[in-house]
């Protein structure tokens, strides 16, 4: 009896040492954590078996989030949850036992947002998310999803912002900074060269030095720059060789060493993965966590395979993430958020990202007193707010193309709206029943829509790639038949990724590309339609003639020949990035390739006139600036892209590179605004491989400012008296 007593006296009073974790004395933590927690802390709660005791007081993964973070009641380290996604809060909807719903906001794709060109848009929108993830009881938001648009049949390209790494990096960084306004996290992702989903978790992805840095890398040194997240998300692929999750060059070398990188570095959600290997490499939590990992860490340590330091240094990188957590400050989640002024702000994103491609003799704006038939499945409940996987969000509702015209004003043909109201699937619609409906009608919308998702990629194919025979007629037949009444045809494309467009665009009068715009998505589209709202997206990537033109076309698995892909495949898959550089416009307008729609391409209702280009030199930055004024009728917002051409070296360099892009403010006619770019001196070196440096050369250096990559309006042009070299290390 007494010794009992002293036993748990002694208990009380070892757990009262125990220290309790604040910001200030997390070495103090770290000595009196044991090997067991440590492990413990490294490793994430599993999603299926929930059996941690640690985990007792958290319930997150009730709320249907993708991870969790154990904790440590007697070192008062709280457990922390962390949600998909890139375009809105992924938790369940709906809880047991309880009456009420969790319905969060779709915000659109990341690819709209990147249309924007805007980073306050992204900002914007980033502080709606971060929001949501507070409100919501979350510490961080698996978001952004930022790989680049390497070919246009990645499955999660939707996710993603662009071909582009100065576009992606920025909206990324922009996007970071307003999810972490709100304090909680953003996690950047997927790190990297993770640009298919065919053996997404396996694939050997060969990258030459050039293009990782160029492209690859380049993209995430900005959004790192600009946004700092507090965790970085280790991708599932191989880079040349050596698994991401588990590769020290990149994670720690790179990131940590290059970047100067502070945050923490999380796994995707693999389960178990060579423990040891990857806590070495620098992934710090791993995900979705299981007990033979946690177990493996333990035994490497006393096998002395896995050293206490690198166990101490990545359990430090989870402290200092947990501080910072709304968990860790007893944040008590109002478990509601403002779904109506979140889908206020979903609707002004969408409309400032939504892209008109094609505006033959003003087909747009349509006046308010039209009669509108409205084709196309998509248009109807079909239509896609955003695509698959932890892209997608459990929103209470979408609008539709149909609701959002009737919403505006617009009269719908009965006829129409009654045949496709409850249509599952596509319909034949024939010549002669299209000349019915075209003399009811003032005007036609036909809508072709596209779904894809996480865990496969699009296919070069006939209701993919391509147009199917039943869209191809629908459009033959409802433009032979309205053009005969001397009617117009607008396509819209409610889509996640680039489609095929060159075979079929002269049957369109119009043709808008919303993408997939969110929960509001219908309303923002007629505002563009009627009017109400001036165009001002322009693509982040290009609209190619024909897929067999894209460089990566003949490495990718869509179009690799599926026999070859097969026999030549060992353990793992593997993708060549044989094309290096030339990704996306780098490729066409080096080239001299004809495209469908050029990289940042978009029209307007109005015009713009470009004059005045300028650039100065300040403390290692080009300041260029250039006066853009609305020259037409209607007012309407203009976007900047400053494209440098630089002087010839020994590395291969594109014709234009994007540097530096700004958007004006809604400009009205007549009105000029004085636009100014920053560039970085050394942003404007190129990689030399032989060399394992960054070079910028001596000469001149052009600066095209320009409304699309092709469109150059305004020039300028500086000279570098010196050649600078910056050396790096190698990553393998
Ligand atoms: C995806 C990540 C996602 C994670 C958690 C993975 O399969 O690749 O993007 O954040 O699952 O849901």
């Amino acid at each position: 009896m007494f010794f009992a007593l002293l036993w748990c006296i002694s208990i009380a009073f070892a757990q009262n040492k125990a220290p309790q974790l604040t910001t200030k004395n997390i070495d103090q933590v770290i000595k009196a954590m044991t090997l067991e927690e440590k492990a413990q802390l490294l490793v994430g709660i599993d999603y299926e078996k929930k059996d941690s005791v640690l985990s007792a007081h958290i319930q997150g993964l009730e709320v249907g989030v993708a991870g969790q973070t154990h904790a440590i009641p007697r070192l008062g380290i709280p457990g922390t949850l962390l949600t998909d996604g890139p375009a809105g809060v992924r938790i369940s909807p709906t809880r047991k036992g309880d009456p009420r719903t969790y319905y969060a906001t779709a915000f659109p794709i990341g690819t709209l947002i990147a249309s924007s060109w805007d980073i306050s848009n992204a900002r914007k929108v980033g502080e709606a998310l971060g929001q949501e993830t507070l409100d919501y009881g979350c510490d961080v938001l698996l978001a952004p999803g930022m790989n680049i648009h390497r070919n246009p049949l990645c499955g999660r390209n939707f996710e993603y912002f662009s071909e582009d790494p100065v576009l992606s990096g920025n909206i990324s960084g922009y996007e970071i900074l307003g999810v972490q306004s709100k304090g909680v996290g953003a996690s950047a992702k997927h790190f990297v060269a993770n640009n298919q989903e065919t053996y997404r978790t396996q694939n050997n992805s060969m990258v030459s030095q050039k293009a990782l840095r160029e492209i690859y890398l380049k993209n995430f040194e900005i959004a790192l720059r600009i946004g700092n997240p507090w965790t970085v998300m280790s991708s599932y692929n191989t880079l040349n060789g050596t698994r991401v999750m588990c590769n020290k060059a990149l994670l720690t070398d790179w990131l940590r060493g290059e970047m100067g990188f502070k945050g923490m570095v999380v796994t995707d959600w693999y389960g178990y993965r060579d423990p040891v290997l990857q806590e070495i490499g620098g992934s710090d939590l791993l995900q979705y966590g299981v007990k033979e990992q946690v177990a493996d860490i333990i035994k490497g340590v006393k096998e002395g395979k896995l050293p206490m330091e690198i166990v101490d240094r990545n359990v430090r990188h989870l402290l200092e993430y947990i501080v910072k957590t709304p968990h860790f400050r007893h944040y008590k989640a109002a478990n509601e958020t403002d779904l109506k002024g979140h889908a206020q702000i979903s609707r002004e994103a969408a409309e400032q990202g939504i892209i008109l491609l094609k505006n033959n003799n003003s087909a747009l704006p349509i006046a308010k007193n039209q009669c509108v038939a409205l084709f196309g499945q998509g248009s109807y409940k079909g239509f896609l707010a955003h695509g698959t996987g932890s892209g997608s969000v459990n929103k209470a509702y979408t609008v539709n193309l149909e609701q959002g015209l009737e919403n505006a004003g617009l009269s719908l043909e009965p006829e129409l709206k009654s045949l496709y109201e409850d249509a599952e699937d596509k319909i034949a619609i024939s010549r002669s029943y299209a000349e019915r409906r075209a003399k009811d009608a003032d005007v036609a919308i036909v809508t072709i829509k596209r779904d894809a998702g996480e865990g496969s990629d699009r296919l070069d194919e006939k209701g993919d790639w391509l147009l199917d025979d039943l869209e191809m007629n629908l459009l033959k037949n409802v433009s032979g038949a309205f053009h005969a009444q001397g009617k117009k045809v607008i396509v819209v494309l409610n889509i996640g990724g680039v489609i095929e467009t060159a075979s079929w665009s002269n049957l369109a009068d119009a043709i808008l590309l919303p993408w997939q715009p969110g929960i509001e998505g219908g309303n923002a589209i007629a505002d563009i339609l009627c009017g109400k709202v001036n165009p001002s997206g322009k693509l982040s990537m290009t609209f190619p003639v024909s897929y067999a033109d894209i460089p990566s076309a003949k490495n990718f698995p869509s179009h690799f020949h599926k026999d070859a892909w097969d026999k030549e495949k060992k353990d793992i898959g593997w993708t060549k990035y044989e094309e290096g550089i030339w990704v996306g416009y780098r490729y066409f307008n080096t080239f001299n390739k004809p495209v469908a729609y050029p990289f940042g391409y978009g029209l307007s209702y109005t015009t713009f006139a470009y004059s005045n280009a300028k650039v100065k030199e300040k403390n290692g930055e080009y300041l260029i600036s250039v006066t853009v004024k609305n020259t037409g009728n209607v007012a309407g917002r203009e976007i900047a892209e400053a494209y440098v051409t630089a002087p010839k070296g020994k590395t291969d360099k594109p014709a234009r590179e994007l540097k530096a892009f700004v958007k004006t403010r809604n400009l009205q006619p007549g009105e000029s605004q004085i636009l100014t770019m920053k560039v970085k001196a050394l942003d404007l070196a190129s990689f030399d491989e032989a060399s394992n440096s960054w070079v910028m050369d001596a000469g001149t250096y052009k600066v095209g400012i320009g409304a699309s990559v092709e469109d150059v309006r305004a020039s300028v042009s500086f000279d570098i008296k010196k050649q600078t070299v910056k050396k790096t290390p190698t990553i393998i």
